[in-house]
């Protein structure tokens, strides 16, 4: 049994949060506890054609963020750890100083001080000085940080591919196996010798030959 806190924050992409909701949904033996910020239910409107409501459906638990008698703002309540998907500047910056002025930043607070594992997803683009010192202060504390950023060597077709791989990919970081995370089983050879009949696009072993 896995108990996992998830925490949607008013950055852009909630669709990531949403969709390890449904995927955490479908594997048995995980309960999930839900945290929503105000902005991120508006996010929920203006980026989906999904309701907050269908959000919080999918979740075993849903805690007020205002709430900071919740259960998950004690260490004594134990859980396998919180992912902030997404994760906004501002949630990113209460973490990295311990404000805990919202359920969410104490939540992760608490999982950081219990040495339990914090994944967070960040979506800012560009970023400046302050933010990398946020994102290295956080990394200090023991949070690890997996920005959504896509990978190609999948082939991914549509946005739900590149929404799915990347949530699988911090489903790994719990040892959660989701089926729709397509995976690199290295080369034929080496890297030397790509099948360009195969996967002429995965990798260009020779850059003068790119051109060609
Ligand atoms: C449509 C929309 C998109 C936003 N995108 C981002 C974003 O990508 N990153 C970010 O840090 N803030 C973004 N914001 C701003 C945050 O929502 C805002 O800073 C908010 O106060 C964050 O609070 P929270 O962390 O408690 O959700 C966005 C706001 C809106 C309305």
């Amino acid at each position: 049994m896995k108990r996992l806190i998830i925490g949607l924050s008013g950055a852009s992409g909630v669709i990531y949060g949403i969709r390890l909701l449904e995927m955490l949904r479908d594997i048995p033996d995980v309960e999930t506890h839900l945290i929503m910020s105000r902005y991120a239910r508006l996010n929920i409107e203006i980026e989906t054609e999904l309701s907050a409501k269908y959000v919080e459906s999918l979740a075993d638990e849903v805690h007020s963020h205002s709430n900071q008698a919740a259960s998950i703002s004690s260490g004594s309540f134990k859980t396998d750890g919180m992912i902030i998907a997404p994760c906004s500047i501002k949630t990113l910056s209460a973490i990295a100083h311990s404000s805990a002025e919202s359920l969410m930043s104490r939540a992760a607070d608490v999982v950081l001080k219990e040495s339990r594992r914090l994944v967070l997803m960040p979506r800012e683009v560009p970023l400046h000085t302050g933010h990398c010192k946020l994102l290295y202060e956080v990394s200090m504390l023991g949070a690890l940080i997996a920005p959504p950023m896509p990978a190609f060597y999948n082939h991914p077709k549509t946005i739900d591919d590149i929404v799915n791989h990347s949530v699988g990919r911090v489903l790994d970081l719990f040892d959660i196996e989701y089926s729709g995370v397509k995976r690199w089983h290295g080369t034929s050879s080496s890297s030397q010798s790509v099948d360009r009949e195969k996967a002429p696009e995965v990798l260009v072993a020779d850059p003068d030959q790119a051109t060609s």
